[in-house]
């Protein structure tokens, strides 16, 4: 043999078996062999490759680098068009679906089996991937459904899709087909997404708004190394023209041609199943439920008749499939009227615009409120009173209002200008250079003070069990209370003449503040007072490290830049609010009146090093006896860090009862999982005190 065919035999071998690791480990996630011996045949292939160029193969293995870059895509028609599908967004609408169905069937004379093909319907972009003799020909994007863009360099490069199917189709005893036209969705999991952006941001790259954003723009790249790089899923759920050359490959239902395509080696979720007509809305029940925990996000599911010949038999209307339905989860997103921009004070006087909105129904909460972050924000989106807009639940709770509807504008709505004086009390505003937000910086005004007030004795600061909203404006407005060290001086006989103030709450009153009193602890006085940038992490670090408010006020900037996690413009607020005069004296009379706790012991800081230092932590589950907070706070304390996503930089993943997917992903990329137990065992073992370790989680 010559050694031209000994070449060309070992790249037919090592292009294959590469293939097969490639499926083992892409499509069935259930890798064959260790890193090390993937790498070894890989270099293999592309040291042979490279001695000889004429043995190229467009789909080796090698070539899902990309590498390729286009002027331009080219635009390719669709053999057969690529429907869109019908919405329903309630059961009654699928139920007319299947009346309609019934009915044409009925004409036709053809009875209705009632059994459909049910999978998620994914959130990103739909492709058409070709097949030629069982080789990857080609892949479109949808475009008008008619014609498409040609990303064939591109798709090769995504991971899961096989390039060969003749191995697999040997294997299950399949005829290769002539021709065959795979139709799915690119995708990008939520995990691969967060990582992406995290490598985005860290290289100055564009950042996406969404995953489905995500896997759009990387499979839409003129470079195909680019898409080469971004984590791209694709998921299998329907064919366009197939030819297996007159042989018969006996698909008769939808779930028979996606058994067929499994077979093929294609990726086909999981989620798939066949179920009869009452089994369907449940299956869409059920997913909602579950819309969460799956690794890639879907925006409801799609329902099609199993029946490959009653789909014949129901065809298209101009744009849709009669056989097919798509039951949406309730839209994250909707429409309404910003009906006016309100101004709100904040406890440090920050001047927040807020969107009132005409009610509107999103993800099955009534929304009438969004924040508008700004005055820029309302600049860049042009948002004026009167507009329609489209508002969207943020990472699901905060609603925020995403872009205005230009053509829904009326007539002569103007352009927004943003007060340049407090809504509350009046006095000029401030916008400091370089900062987004305008202050109101009147210390008396009477806003400012009903949050900073309501801000004292909430959670986050004292914790006065009792005292809600409504009394405090109550008592500011009587002119009963000026500064949060007034409540200290409530008596029985002060509250009771206020309406609706009976005997017993006035005495439940009294008795709630003087407990805050006797409970309160250095960090949650600290954090307490509002000063600008000081939340409940930052108090902690100070009360670790200044054993009352006289050594806070007495520390320089320095001796605070000093300090794990407190920057200039923190030691700056820190200062700002000791040296002003009224603080001054609020703080005299905390001491006057009792209410000046000393520090708890100083927790580790990162210059002692513990076994934690520098670790990053991740928590799934629920932990017994421990909060998510209380358990970043001890990991804080240690020196270590708390990260949101799983990667291979993660040191130790701690799962609780009921683990997610975070589990699953850390024990794949050999990432130290600990029990409850074990991790308290970790913490036991650092520099921390038992009494540090008590105190933090006291406060
Ligand atoms: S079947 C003839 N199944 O949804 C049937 N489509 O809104 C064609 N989609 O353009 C589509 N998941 O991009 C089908 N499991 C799924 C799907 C799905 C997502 C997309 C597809 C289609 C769009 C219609």
């Amino acid at each position: 043999m010559s050694e031209q065919q000994d070449a060309a035999g070992r790249l037919r071998q090592l292009r294959e078996r590469i293939h097969h690791l490639d499926y083992r480990y892409y499509v069935l996630d259930d890798p064959e062999v260790e890193d090390a011996a993937y790498d070894a045949l890989y270099r293999e292939l592309k040291a042979l490759e490279a001695a000889h160029p004429e043995l190229g193969d467009p789909n080796s293995p090698t070539r899902r680098v990309g590498g390729t870059v286009l002027p331009a895509f080219a635009s390719r028609p669709h053999r057969l068009a690529m429907y869109s599908l019908d919405n329903a967004m309630s059961e009654a609408e699928w139920l007319d679906f299947v009346t309609r169905a019934a009915n044409k069937l009925e004409k036709e004379g053809l009875p209705f089996s009632r059994s459909f093909w049910v999978d998620p319907k994914f959130d990103g972009l739909a492709l058409e991937i070709i097949y030629e003799n069982g080789v990857y020909a080609g892949a479109l994007t949808r475009g008008d459904g008619e014609v498409g863009e040609d990303v064939t360099e591109n798709v090769r490069t995504v991971r899961n899709v096989p390039l060969d199917l003749r191995p697999q189709a040997a294997k299950a005893g399949l005829p290769v087909p002539a021709l065959l036209e795979v139709r799915g969705e690119v995708v990008m999991t939520r995990q691969d997404f967060y990582e992406l952006n995290e490598r985005q941001r860290d290289q100055g790259g564009k950042v996406f708004a969404n995953p489905r954003n995500a896997a759009a723009g990387s499979v839409r790249q003129l470079d195909s190394a680019v898409s080469a790089s971004r984590p791209l899923t694709f998921f299998a759920y329907a064919v366009g023209a197939m030819d297996f050359g007159g042989a018969h490959t006996g698909f008769e239902t939808h779930s028979a041609v996606m058994a067929g395509l499994r077979s093929l080696g294609l990726p086909v979720a999981g989620e798939g199943r066949v179920v009869a007509m009452d089994g369907v809305y449940p299956y869409f029940t059920a997913m909602g439920a579950r819309r969460q925990e799956l690794p890639f996000e879907i925006d409801g599911v799609v329902v099609k008749v199993d029946s490959l010949a009653l789909q014949e038999a129901l065809g298209f209307t101009g744009r849709a499939p009669r056989f097919a339905l798509a039951l949406k989860f309730p839209a994250h997103e909707a429409e309404t009227v910003l009906e006016k921009i309100d101004v709100q004070v904040g406890r440090t006087g920050v001047l927040t615009p807020v969107a009132i909105l005409e009610p509107v129904s999103l993800a099955g909460v009534t929304v009438s409120r969004a924040t508008l972050h700004n005055e820029d924000e309302i600049r860049a989106k042009d948002l004026r009173q009167g507009d329609t807009v489209v508002v969207r639940r943020a990472g699901d709770v905060i609603p925020e209002v995403v872009r205005v509807v230009p053509e829904k504008r009326p007539p002569g709505a103007k352009e927004y200008v943003f007060p340049h004086s407090c809504p509350s009390c009046g006095s000029p505003a401030v916008r400091a250079p370089g900062e987004a937000a305008w202050r109101c910086v009147n210390l008396a005004c009477p806003a400012m003070l009903r949050r900073g007030i309501a801000y004292f004795v909430s959670r986050s600061g004292l914790d006065i069990e009792g005292l809600g909203h409504k009394w405090v404006e109550t008592l500011i407005d009587k002119g009963m209370v000026r500064t949060p060290a007034d409540l200290f001086d409530l008596t029985e006989a002060d509250l009771l003449p206020l309406e609706r103030m009976a005997e017993k709450s006035a005495a439940n009153f009294v008795a709630a503040v003087a407990a805050a009193k006797g409970k309160a602890t250095l960090p949650r006085l600290i954090a307490a007072l509002g000063i600008p940038q000081v939340g409940t992490r930052t108090a902690r670090t100070l009360a670790g490290h200044f054993t009352d408010l006289d050594a806070l006020g007495a520390a320089t900037a320095e001796d605070l830049t000093a300090l794990p996690d407190i920057g200039p413009e923190v030691a700056r607020s820190i200062r700002e609010f000791c040296d002003n005069a009224a603080n001054r004296a609020l703080l005299a009379r905390f001491k006057a009146i009792g209410l000046w706790p000393v520090a708890t012991p100083k927790p580790a800081t990162p210059a002692q090093t513990t076994a934690l230092t520098g670790k990053k932590f991740l928590f799934t589950g629920t932990l017994p006896d421990l909060s998510r907070e209380k358990a970043q706070a001890l990991v804080e304390a240690a020196g270590g860090r708390v990260v949101s996503a799983v990667s291979k930089k993660l040191d130790y993943l701690v799962a609780g009862a009921e683990p997610g997917s975070k589990l699953a992903k850390a024990r794949d990329l050999g990432v130290t999982v600990l029990s409850p137990d074990e991790f308290h065992a970790l913490l036991a073992n650092t520099g921390l005190t038992i009494q540090t370790r008590k105190s933090l989680l006291d406060t």
